[in-house]
């Protein structure tokens, strides 16, 4: 792969964040993920600049799904975000960083009573209602705690986004939100329109993931924008908000050809600006949720070369001391990522070869066929875009310790997440014998 030069160092490594990931890895052992939060806070700004410079109201609300930890909730309130959470866990490491609760929105097809009542109660900005069983369990609680909360209701556009299908959520027949096509939207919004403790802000909807072009979203928004046009009619509804969800693509691989993020914005915004051009209700808030492209090419990972093995006329195989428990998208999704021999930055590709990795299961592959400088043991290789849905994905497979974060900037490398030990790994086990 072509690498440009001033990503190479004098000794030929690979330089991330200002510093050389060949030292890092000595530094902190591998695997690590590095993130480059010049990178994390560039990619914010790129939305909020975008929304900003078309002087519409909106909130950028960092899924943190795509990679939750103090640090980074830290970097998104830092850069102004907002965030969505998904889970009682995701809330608390929000509140524990200090993230202003206002601007944190919960998301979830099955929230539980726990998960519910933390948001009540911690009075967080927004909960997304998913389905009429959450309309009934929210009406309950919210009541039992005499609090009103901010709502927007998730609709499946009916879209199908060119995309693999399991991260595809647009569509009617979704897991997630309540369909425009067979009436349930409007159903629910007919629960939720004079309600005494549920406060009905909009609309929202997510098509699904690693999007390339501004059409489909702003397809969806077309579909939205129908819908509080005709309740609008019908009902006198003012939507205050219309959250159109993240799913921006990125580039792991050179094939990948994701629009600059700030087009996403502008193109959005210019299509809603004529849809309410011609209505006589105001423009809504603006709001959208971009995970993975915050931080999905900020970070990458680095492994050890270990063992290698030749099958003469089929395959080189090039095994590295992490895999599927450090990144599962490659086994789940057929993902591809690309990468670089970090202690070999500065040398030609001689050979293609597959990089496995050691769990034990035939499809722990993380890149099949790249072509690589000559390699050998305790060679350093740095997977690229490894931000997204990557530590946030790991699993112990195989009783694997999850692998330590480490934060760069201005030269300077920062642990946020510390490595577990094979200590950590059996923490909460109990023996079943004397
Ligand atoms: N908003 C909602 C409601 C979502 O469900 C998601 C992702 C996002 C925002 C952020 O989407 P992003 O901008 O990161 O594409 N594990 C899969 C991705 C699953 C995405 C689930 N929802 C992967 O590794 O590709």
């Amino acid at each position: 792969m072509k690498i440009e030069a001033s990503k190479i160092n004098q000794k030929g490594h690979l330089m991330f964040g200002g510093l050389d990931t060949v030292e890092l890895a000595k530094k902190y052992g591998t695997p690590v993920y590095i993130y480059d939060v010049s990178m994390i806070r560039h990619n914010c700004r790129a939305f909020v600049d975008s929304f900003k410079k078309q002087q519409v109201a909106f909130q950028v609300a960092y899924a943190s799904k795509a990679f939750s930890s103090i640090a980074m909730m830290q970097v998104a309130k830092q850069e102004g975000m907002s965030i969505d959470v998904v889970s009682e866990a995701e809330l608390y490491t929000a509140l524990q960083a200090g993230f202003p609760v206002e601007r944190i929105h919960m998301h979830g097809n099955n929230k539980s009573e726990a998960e519910l009542e933390m948001a009540i109660t911690n009075r967080i900005g927004c909960i997304v209602i998913d389905n009429f069983y959450e309309i009934t369990l929210l009406d309950r609680l919210l009541r039992k705690h005499d609090c009103q909360m901010d709502v927007l209701i998730r609709v499946t556009p009916g879209i199908e986004s060119e995309t693999h299908k399991y991260i595809m959520t647009g569509n009617v027949d979704s897991k997630f939100g309540f369909s425009i096509q067979n009436g349930q939207a409007e159903q629910a919004f007919l629960q939720l329109q004079h309600h005494d403790y549920i406060q009905l802000k909009g609309l929202h909807c997510h098509i699904g993931s690693q999007i390339f072009d501004s059409d489909r979203f702003i397809m969806a928004a077309e579909i939205l924008f129908d819908e509080l046009r005709d309740w609008n009619q019908k009902y006198g509804f003012v939507s205050e908000v219309l959250n159109l969800g993240g799913g921006f693509g990125i580039r792991y691989t050179s094939s990948d050809k994701p629009l600059p993020l700030e087009v996403y914005a502008e193109e959005i915004v210019k299509a809603l600006k004529q849809y309410w051009d011609g209505v006589d209700f105001p423009f809504p808030e603006i709001w959208i949720e971009p995970g993975r492209s915050i931080v999905g090419e900020a970070g990458m990972t680095l492994y050890t070369v270990g063992s290698m093995k030749d099958i003469p006329g089929i395959r080189r195989y090039v095994a590295v001391d992490g895999g599927m428990a450090d990144n599962i998208r490659p086994a789940l999704y057929e993902a591809e990522y690309e990468c670089i021999v970090a202690n070999k930055a500065d040398q030609p590709d001689r050979e293609v070869v597959s990089i496995a990795g050691k769990c034990c299961e035939s499809g722990d592959m993380l890149i099949k066929d790249i072509a690589l400088p000559d390699l050998e043991a305790n060679d350093i290789i740095a997977v690229l875009a490894t931000g997204a849905y990557g530590y946030s994905m790991a699993s112990h497979y195989n009783r694997f310790a999850n692998a330590p974060v480490v934060f760069l900037e201005n030269g300077v490398d920062h642990l946020v997440v510390r490595g577990e030990t094979y200590k950590d790994v059996v923490r909460n086990d109990l023996p079943y014998e004397e």
